[in-house]
């Protein structure tokens, strides 16, 4: 498939254009600074865009099959990346009918319960610790429900850079109970699988081990 990955340079993006790549498919990583793309492929077109910026997503998306989305505003960078950026490739996806988009999201942005009361405590922590990250994933997932396209959000709880053990769980209402973490590498690998699958099409499974 041709697929284009946004958030390409970030921690998560970085593997998961690797592993989309050593999956066999050709990718376009849509990032704002290529000189911090380190990756080099011969099936991997490096293109500089910015989310906020409508044309460049416009210009980026038509002749592709699918979009995977590692994108994220941090509390340092407060950006409507996941609010408007998402909204701008989803538009530009249904003008140039690329159906299929695999979103990277957080456990806890919709108020879900993680089942036990320490997750349920640390989830409320994040929430307060970094407020504008929630409410960004939380539109975004809003906004996702909206659209007729093969959408999939993947819910994941702490992210970390162990390596991936290709075992986890996957909840599709709240988390897997007692899942608190998952790696990074597991993560783009459930995303990278659900480009080829209708399993979890308009659904948003949690993830974590
Ligand atoms: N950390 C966790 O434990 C955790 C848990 C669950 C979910 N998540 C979510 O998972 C996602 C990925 O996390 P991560 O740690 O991999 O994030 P990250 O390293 O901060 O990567 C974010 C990516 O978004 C890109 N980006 C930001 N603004 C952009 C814009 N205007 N146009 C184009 N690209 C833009 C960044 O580009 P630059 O490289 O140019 O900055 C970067 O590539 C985030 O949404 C995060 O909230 C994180």
């Amino acid at each position: 498939m041709k697929v284009v990955v946004f958030g390409a340079t970030g921690e998560t993006g970085r593997l998961l254009t690797e592993r989309t790549l050593r999956a066999g498919h050709t990718v376009t990583a849509f990032v704002r600074d290529p000189a911090r793309m380190l990756i080099v492929h011969e099936r991997l077109r490096v293109i500089r865009g910015d989310v906020l910026d409508p044309p460049s997503v416009e210009r980026v998306i038509p002749g592709h099959d699918a979009v995977l989305s590692a994108l994220g505003s941090t509390a340092r960078n407060p950006a409507p990346v996941l609010s408007e950026g998402v909204q701008h490739i989803l538009d530009a996806m249904e003008r140039s009918r690329v159906r299929r988009i695999v979103a990277l999201s957080a456990a806890g942005a919709l108020g879900e319960s993680a089942g036990f009361a320490i997750g349920n405590a640390g989830l409320r922590i994040f929430r307060m610790w970094l407020p504008q990250v929630y409410r960004e994933h939380r539109k975004m997932l809003d906004e996702l429900r909206r659209r007729e396209l093969e959408w999939i959000a993947v819910r994941a709880v702490l992210l970390t850079n162990g390596a991936a053990k290709g075992r986890y769980r996957i909840a599709i209402e709240g988390i897997p109970r007692w899942g608190f973490r998952i790696s990074r590498a597991d993560v783009a690998d459930f995303m990278i699988r659900q480009l080829t699958t209708d399993e979890f099409v308009r659904k948003m499974p949690a993830t974590a081990y």
